[in-house]
């Protein structure tokens, strides 16, 4: 007998189009496990969004199954969102409101018990280093101090599960780091986390389990560690510069692969001494060796182009 809880997301061939146009998620496949953080990867228009707005049932899915703690989507969207936190890709906090006031209205709509609210607004002021911009309007704030109160904001219900679409895109070092700390505390509380993002060092510190999506397709799913294990070797030499001759030796080494990008040589190898011995031995290179990460990963299964 399986002693693992059923999934907190289900999902089979789960398809969206937009009108009579082609699917933006093309029978996608996946379960989100409870108490992990799930990470959607993938370029610009991947479907990452609509995928997250269909399992919050503000997105009707086209065809296929959807379920959200156990319960089929668009039947039981609102019952499913009293348990969600939204963290959405642009904020949308109320101009009109204050801050604290933007905490509270929100815990009002779920119907938090009203001194239950103003304790847990307090907490999520101090957690999120927000207790002094209380008063402010949105507008006065920074764009990381917005993303944290949008944050806090998707806190102020309890949620079980957390949904956050580019939680840190433009955040400072410091931030980023304030709220990696803070959804880990969550995971460790059983909070279960979906999230997007574009930053592939957030993705490998905190994804348990990821999807590689592109054009409504999952391109890989699995553990960072398991992604970059099978898609690309064990290390990089980033080669600067223009050296035909180089290239033309470089590809004699046995087991190199070579990727061009702009002015850099990407050699992706599983034997690194012997590409940088050979690059050391040459004067005037400029070269940089390194662990290969998700990044190389990325950028190898879905192209280096840029997206619309
Ligand atoms: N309301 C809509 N009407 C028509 N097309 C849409 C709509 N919303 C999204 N799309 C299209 O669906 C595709 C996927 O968009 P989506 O926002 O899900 O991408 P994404 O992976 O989140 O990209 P990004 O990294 O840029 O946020 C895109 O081609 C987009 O133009
Ligand atoms: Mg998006």
């Amino acid at each position: 007998m399986s002693l693992t809880s059923p999934p907190v997301i289900s999902a089979h061939q789960l398809t969206k189009s937009f009108g009579d146009n082609e699917p933006v998620v093309c029978g996608i496949d996946f379960d989100i496990e409870k108490g992990k953080c799930f990470g959607f990867l993938g370029p610009n228009g991947a479907g990452k969004t609509t995928t997250l707005r269909m399992i919050q049932g503000v997105s009707p899915i086209s065809s296929g199954k959807l379920s959200v703690f156990g319960y089929e989507l668009p039947k039981n969207g609102k019952k499913i969102r009293a348990r969600l936190g939204i963290v959405p890709q642009d904020d949308n906090l109320d101009p009109d409101f204050t801050v604290i006031e933007n905490l509270r209205m929100y815990g009002i709509y779920f119907g938090v018990p009203r001194d239950l609210l103003e304790t847990r607004i307090n907490a999520l002021l101090e957690f999120m280093h927000l207790q002094d911009r209380a008063r402010d309007k949105p507008e006065q704030l920074s764009g990381g101090m917005k993303r944290r109160l949008t944050i806090a904001r998707a806190l102020v219900n309890d949620p079980e599960l957390i949904i956050l679409d580019e939680p840190t895109t433009g955040l400072d070092p410091q931030v980023r780091h304030i709220i990696w700390a803070k959804l880990r505390e969550l995971m460790t509380q059983g909070k279960s986390i979906v999230m997007t993002t574009h930053y592939m060092d957030e993705a490998e510190r905190l994804c348990d389990e990821l999807i590689i999506m592109d054009s409504g397709k999952i391109l890989d799913q699995g553990s960072p560690a398991n992604i970059v294990n099978r898609h690309v070797e064990s290390h990089v030499v980033e080669v600067r510069g223009n050296f035909p001759s180089l290239t033309k030796n470089l590809k004699k080494i046995n087991s190199v692969r070579l990727e061009k990008y702009g002015d850099t040589l990407f050699c992706y190898t599983n034997q690194v001494h012997d590409i940088v011995n050979y690059l050391a031995s040459i004067s005037g290179v400029h070269y940089f060796s390194r662990s290969c990460n998700l990044e190389d990963v990325f950028l190898t299964m879905t192209g280096r182009e840029l997206r619309e």
